[in-house]
């Protein structure tokens, strides 16, 4: 008899204590996924977890302690990074993978000599973990192969009748699992993403290696640092393919698939015409996370047999959305026009120019945006009398539009900008969207889309990556200053008007440091191949 626990009971935490110390299994809430618990120092209990969900016994557990000071028993020494990262990630999403001590059962670790330990952030997690009084192995509370439940009716499905006991404790808030990070090498090295992002960790340790098996698909003879790496993972009832490509073009292939379910943003919903299900915002990777697992299993509940996923950024915790995703689909992925669009954006002065001309350089077409709105004809006569309605009739001499004037009125107010905004994006998006296809024509696969308002003007629509110049406020003022013959005072009303890096930061798929000094070539070439390799002859690739 399986028995169900509540998390805000203290007699229901007491419970699963006793059940552990007895060598049971408790399926317990952690803050990334649900986790299926046992003594981690009971070879016979840990025994039961690998055989409950099917799990290769090669592939290792993670450790799961209460506090900082039950590492040591767990491992021969601790290094100053793991001090520093202790200090600055515990608890929390983010396992350390150290060399073992003899205390740790080979079991756990899968022969190997060294032991994945972690401290959850979960109040409630650590609470079991101290009511049974010893270190906790626990896998996540799938059966293997399965995605990961972060929801309690999921674990409720796989291991009722399993397990001595499953704990209610809601929503898991991250959605994904912890960060495994190895530092057993010269070099920390994460081997699986998860909620502590490499960006994160790089702030408290310097550089950070990822192990190339995160985003790729292992070769045959492939020895991963992380077993769990090299099995089937995350996979639904359902065939998943991941759509790589922007949303305008996502909605339309799968509109015209049809016979398939959407695994989309939320952006996306409006444009679909076949049945969609929402993992999170375009841009933001944390709501992305925290859904995609219980997505999954949601899809498999609607009997959904072929399912079209919308690729997420690989930025930020996007990584680990991504790593999850792929492996759902078994590495399945189409680039269904066999090209790709990119928005390059970013405030006055940080450099968009001086990227989008080596992007010219390395091969790639380049659209842009600012010059397409000073050719000649690109605002008919309509779209004249609509801006003259707008903003005074003095902005037309004779008939022809006059650019500064116009400026002058619409630009220093927000309400200003954005009616120009109104009057003129549909304009120059038609004019961007027969240059690509122009573009497409003449056999460009990569066309960068140069444009300063790319997120108001929705053109993001339009691109399957998004680049983001960035550079210091100083800079930025200096460069328009020089370039643009403003007042110091104008030049910074005007940077003030614009968004601030964070937002260009949080939506890019890749962030470009404009200050200059160094080989821009060299930085933009990985974006350039990486992108050139995916979309193939027939547009149709393995991730
Ligand atoms: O967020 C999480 O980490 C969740 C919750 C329940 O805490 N747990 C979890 O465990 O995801 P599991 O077993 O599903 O994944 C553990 C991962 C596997 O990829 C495994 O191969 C790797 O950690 N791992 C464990 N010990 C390792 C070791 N000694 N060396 C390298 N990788 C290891
Ligand atoms: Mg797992």
């Amino acid at each position: 008899m399986t028995k169900l626990l509540r998390a805000e009971s203290p007699e229901d935490i007491r419970t699963a204590g006793a059940i552990l110390r007895e060598g049971g299994l408790v399926a317990i809430p952690t803050e990334t996924v649900y986790g299926l618990a046992a003594d981690a120092l009971n070879p016979g209990a840990v025994r039961r977890i690998f055989e409950t969900k099917g799990r290769p016994a090669d592939n290792p557990l993670i450790v799961h302690i209460a506090s900082g000071e039950e590492l040591s028993a767990l491992v021969t020494e601790i290094p100053e990074t793991a001090v520093r990262l202790m200090e600055a990630f515990w608890p929390g999403p983010l396992t350390l993978i150290l060399k073992k001590s003899d205390t740790v059962p080979s079991i756990v670790s899968g022969g190997l000599d060294t032991v994945a330990v972690r401290l959850p952030a979960n109040e409630t997690a650590r609470a079991v973990i101290r009511a049974a009084g010893r270190p906790l192995a626990a896998p996540s509370a799938n059966l293997s192969g399965r995605p990961s439940p972060t929801e309690f009716r999921h674990i409720r499905q796989d291991l009722w009748g399993k397990a001595e006991a499953i704990m209610d404790g809601g929503r898991c808030t991250v959605g994904v699992e912890s960060t495994v990070l190895s530092l057993t090498g010269d070099v920390p090295t994460i081997l699986r993403p998860g909620g502590v992002t490499k960006a994160r960790l790089e702030t408290v340790v310097g550089f950070v290696a990822v192990s190339p098996a995160v985003s790729e698909k292992p070769k045959e003879d492939f020895r991963p640092l992380s077993p769990g790496m090299k099995y089937t993972h995350y996979s639904p009832r359902a065939s998943v393919t991941v759509v790589d490509a922007s949303p305008a073009e996502y909605q339309e292939y799968v509109n015209a698939a049809g016979d398939c379910h959407a695994l989309c943003f939320d952006e996306d919903l409006p444009f679909l015409t076949v049945n969609a299900l929402s993992y999170g915002t375009r841009y933001d990777g944390a709501s992305q996370a925290q859904s995609l697992f219980s997505a999954l299993l949601r899809l498999d509940e609607a009997g959904a047999e072929k399912v079209l996923a919308h690729i997420p950024s690989k930025n930020g915790i996007g990584l680990a959305v991504y790593n999850r995703l792929i492996r759902s689909a078994g590495f399945q992925t189409v680039n269904p026009q066999g090209h790709h669009i990119i928005g390059l954006t970013g405030g006055s002065g940080a450099g968009k120019t001086t990227v989008s001309e080596t992007f010219q350089e390395l091969g790639c077409a380049v659209v842009d945006c600012d010059k397409l709105t000073r050719e000649p004809d690109v605002y008919d006569e309509e779209c004249l009398r609509e801006l003259a309605y707008a903003f005074g009739e003095d902005i037309l001499e004779d008939g022809v539009l006059n650019r500064r004037k116009l400026a002058g009125v619409a630009l220093p107010t927000e309400q200003g900008r954005q009616k120009l905004g109104e009057i003129t994006f549909p304009r120059i998006l038609r004019r961007v969207l027969e240059r690509i296809n122009a573009e497409k024509l003449r056999g460009k696969r990569l066309i960068v889309i140069d444009a300063p308002t790319l997120f108001e003007s929705g053109f993001d629509r339009y691109c399957s990556r998004i680049v983001a110049v960035t550079a210091g406020k100083e800079t930025r003022l200096r460069r328009i200053l020089s370039r643009d013959g403003l007042t110091r005072e104008e030049a910074e009303k005007r940077l003030r008007a614009q968004h601030d890096d964070s937002f260009f930061v949080s939506r890019a798929d890749h962030v470009i440091n404009g200050e200059g000094g160094y080989d821009l070539r060299k930085r933009l070439l990985p974006i350039v191949r990486g992108l050139t390799e995916k979309t193939g002859e027939t547009g149709r690739t393995e991730a």
